[in-house]
């Protein structure tokens, strides 16, 4: 199997913005590309990750983004799982490098959420849910997430003021990222004293809605070489994904058993275990997820991902020393639905490369990304991202 690799990465900026969505698109492309040859001189294909056409009335993404990339007559296709979109459009790169059908792919997601303002995006992110049962009774996703959170502080130990910590946490980290939506520090009593959205879920519980972009570029180890020096490149070394139920009536709440296949197969497939991970951004659409994907990633034992808030030096023994959404998360960072998975491997490429500036953690060398659609395990999509220096 030939190895795939990330060689270059960009990023639009992240929030309420006036540009459309191929706009966005183009910003974030423009980054990756900087100083490498036209992407038509590069890339053979493209996917791109797109929630919904309600926003912008726009469907012929893969078309679309390929034309505004300036590539003709390449395969080029929308993907979707909501907000699993980006990482599958990265999981559909990684496959044709791997199997040798493209030397060179371009993972891209985009997403233009506050066209429709906050309606707008409950409306069209309500059609991920099943319809029979739960659309029907007007549930949101904010709504989805109140289920599992009560349901976790009635089997767990955790308290709301506990979810509360991971938004500070993420927040002050997102305060020391560029990129973030939110780039400042919230303290505890802010997030605690804030409007409920879904009972036990206040404001800050919860990820906001974000316009943006986000393109990766993925290739063999050969056109790595000719475009990248070593150090600029960051090997995928394993993937996984599962697709769960859809309704969240019918699943286990606080086991995220989708997640949990998700991140195993990533880890067997990369040959490394849970303790070797020294980064994760994980999908913290609302705080409860942080926790859970924690448990489901086998950073913390079950019930007790609350813990991964805390310093590694101050956590039981038995926990992992993982670095949780370094970036911010989809809560601080912002989550504009198809990207988010690409948003994660852009802070993944940066942590591994030594380009993350202020919030660098030392020596990180391996990194796990979770992303998933509709609600929890719906749709997982899991990767291991490793520093080139290992493993070469
Ligand atoms: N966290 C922190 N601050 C937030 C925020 C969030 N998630 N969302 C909005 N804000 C801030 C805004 O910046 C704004 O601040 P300002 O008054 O200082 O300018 C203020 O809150 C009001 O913003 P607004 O956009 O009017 O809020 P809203 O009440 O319409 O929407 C939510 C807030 C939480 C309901 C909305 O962001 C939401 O639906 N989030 C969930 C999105 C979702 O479901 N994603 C998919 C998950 S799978």
């Amino acid at each position: 199997m030939t190895r795939a690799n990330l060689i270059a990465v960009g990023a639009s900026p992240l929030g309420e913005t006036n540009l459309p969505g191929r706009d966005l698109f183009s910003k974030a492309l423009a980054e990756a590309f900087e100083g490498l040859p036209d992407p038509a001189d590069v890339v053979e294909g493209l996917y791109v990750g797109a929630q919904s056409e309600r926003y912008e009335n726009q469907i012929m993404q893969g078309t679309l983004m390929a034309e505004w990339a300036g590539l003709r007559n390449v395969p080029a296709e929308r993907v979707e799982a909501c907000a699993a979109a980006g990482a599958l459009a990265l999981k559909n790169a990684v496959r044709d490098v791997r199997a040798g059908v493209h030397d060179a792919v371009l993972a891209c997601g985009v997403e233009k959420m506050t066209a429709g303002g906050t309606e707008g995006a409950t409306n069209a992110l309500g059609a991920a849910f099943e319809r029979a049962l739960e659309q029907r009774s007007g549930i949101t996703a904010p709504a989805t997430y109140a289920l599992l959170a009560r349901r976790y502080l009635h089997e767990t130990d955790a308290t709301e003021r506990d979810f509360g910590r991971i938004a500070v946490k993420n927040h002050r980290n997102a305060a020391a990222n560029p990129r973030a939506m939110f780039q400042q520090a919230v303290d505890i009593e802010t997030v605690m004293d804030a409007p409920a959205v879904a009972p036990p879920l206040k404001l800050y519980d919860c990820a906001p809605v974000t316009d943006g972009a986000a393109a990766v570029v993925v290739a063999n180890d050969e056109v790595a070489a000719e475009l990248r020096s070593r150090p600029d490149t960051v090997h995928v070394a394993g993937v996984g994904s599962a697709a769960n139920n859809l309704a969240v009536a019918e699943r286990d709440l606080t086991f995220v058993e989708g997640a949990n296949v998700a991140a195993s197969t990533a880890y067997g497939d990369a040959g490394v275990d849970a303790a070797d991970i020294d980064v994760a951004e994980v999908h913290d659409a609302f705080t409860v997820c942080e926790a859970l994907l924690a448990e489901a990633a086998e950073f913390a034992p079950e019930g007790r991902g609350i813990e991964t808030v805390e310093d590694p030096t101050d956590r039981s023994a038995g926990w992992t020393d993982v670095r949780i959404n370094t970036s911010g998360g989809l809560k601080a960072r912002g989550h504009p639905i198809g990207a988010t998975g690409l948003l994660q491997a852009v802070e993944a490429y940066e942590q591994l490369t030594g380009r993350a500036g202020d919030r660098q953690v030392a020596d990180a060398d391996t990194a796990l990304l979770i992303n998933e659609g509709g609600v929890a395990d719906a749709h997982t999509v899991a990767h291991v991202l490793t520093a080139t220096d290992r493993g070469a």
